[in-house]
């Protein structure tokens, strides 16, 4: 597995938003984490990239113990993630937003940097080929020069993902990335995060819109809390539990 957590819990006070949570991503897998609303889905992305402390429990990460870790060692040992606010810099271009989210000039010294020498000049180079990739993956390469605040919210969304990309990352955590899209948005936005998965990249998605089954291999479904139902997108569509957590128990398919 390449991500596994095993009994996560989260108490904030008298609630516990996270009860023995276990979830398990296989490598090259997208997995989906559904349920309703404050049900404890951004609160799990939380704890895995260590946002908040656990209250008990365990994160592993391609085998390796990572709880407690801070949220920069979390993202260097191969996690990226989106929030579900999207901050983004308004006042930078699509490009810059990518760049800015590289680590910054891993291989330049301080003097490098200062003294614009040729090894620093390479980097940047190195990273702004790198930050076009990206936009390409996720269909925003036409755009690269535009003011962020100047595009339409689809693509102020699909840029949160890139700028998580930009970490290179083995795992992607993405927090409803599909809200607030239009039809066409949300085709596109599949598609791109399809073809991130084709890239080696394995995915963890949480979701409202439902149009997210058409993407996912599993599902994992949350409530109050706790996992209520694990299967293929028609397995928990078809869960009597599912239908009632999401429309309560009285609802008649
Ligand atoms: N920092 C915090 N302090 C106190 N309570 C919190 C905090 N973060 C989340 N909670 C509570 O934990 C519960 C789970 O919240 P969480 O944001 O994880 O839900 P969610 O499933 O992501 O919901 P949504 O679909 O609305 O985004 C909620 O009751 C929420 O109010
Ligand atoms: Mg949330």
């Amino acid at each position: 597995m390449l991500l596994e957590t095993k009994g996560l819990t989260k108490r904030f006070g008298g609630l516990v938003a996270v009860k023995d949570f276990d979830i398990q991503v296989a490598e090259g897998e997208i997995v989906g984490l559904i349920g309703p609303n404050g049900a404890g889905k951004s609160t799990v992305f939380n704890l895995i990239t260590g946002v908040f402390p656990v209250t008990s429990g365990r994160v592993l990460f391609d085998g390796r113990d990572i709880t407690g870790k801070q949220p920069e060692q979390v993202a260097r040992l191969g996690i990226g993630r989106t929030f579900q606010l999207n901050p983004l810099f308004h006042e930078f271009t699509v490009l810059e937003n990518v760049t800015s989210s590289f680590e910054l000039h891993p291989h330049s010294s301080l003097f490098d940097i200062f003294f614009n020498t040729r090894k620093y000049r390479r980097n940047e180079a190195f990273i702004a080929e790198r930050a076009h990739e990206i936009l390409h993956v996720v269909g925003l390469e036409r755009v690269a020069d535009e003011l962020a605040k100047n595009l339409p919210h689809g693509h102020q969304k699909m840029l949160g993902v890139a700028r998580a990309l930009a970490t290179r990352p083995r795992l992607l955590l993405l927090d409803e990335p599909l809200s607030g899209m239009n039809p066409s948005e949300i085709d596109t936005s599949l598609e791109a995060i399809r073809s991130m998965r084709d890239h080696g990249i394995t995915i963890l998605i949480v979701e409202h819109n439902m149009q997210i089954l058409r993407l996912c291999d599993r599902v994992v479904v949350i409530s109050f809390g706790q996992k209520i139902c694990e299967g293929s997108p028609a397995e928990v569509r078809a869960n009597e539990e599912v239908i009632s957590a999401y429309f309560g128990a009285d609802y008649v398919c």
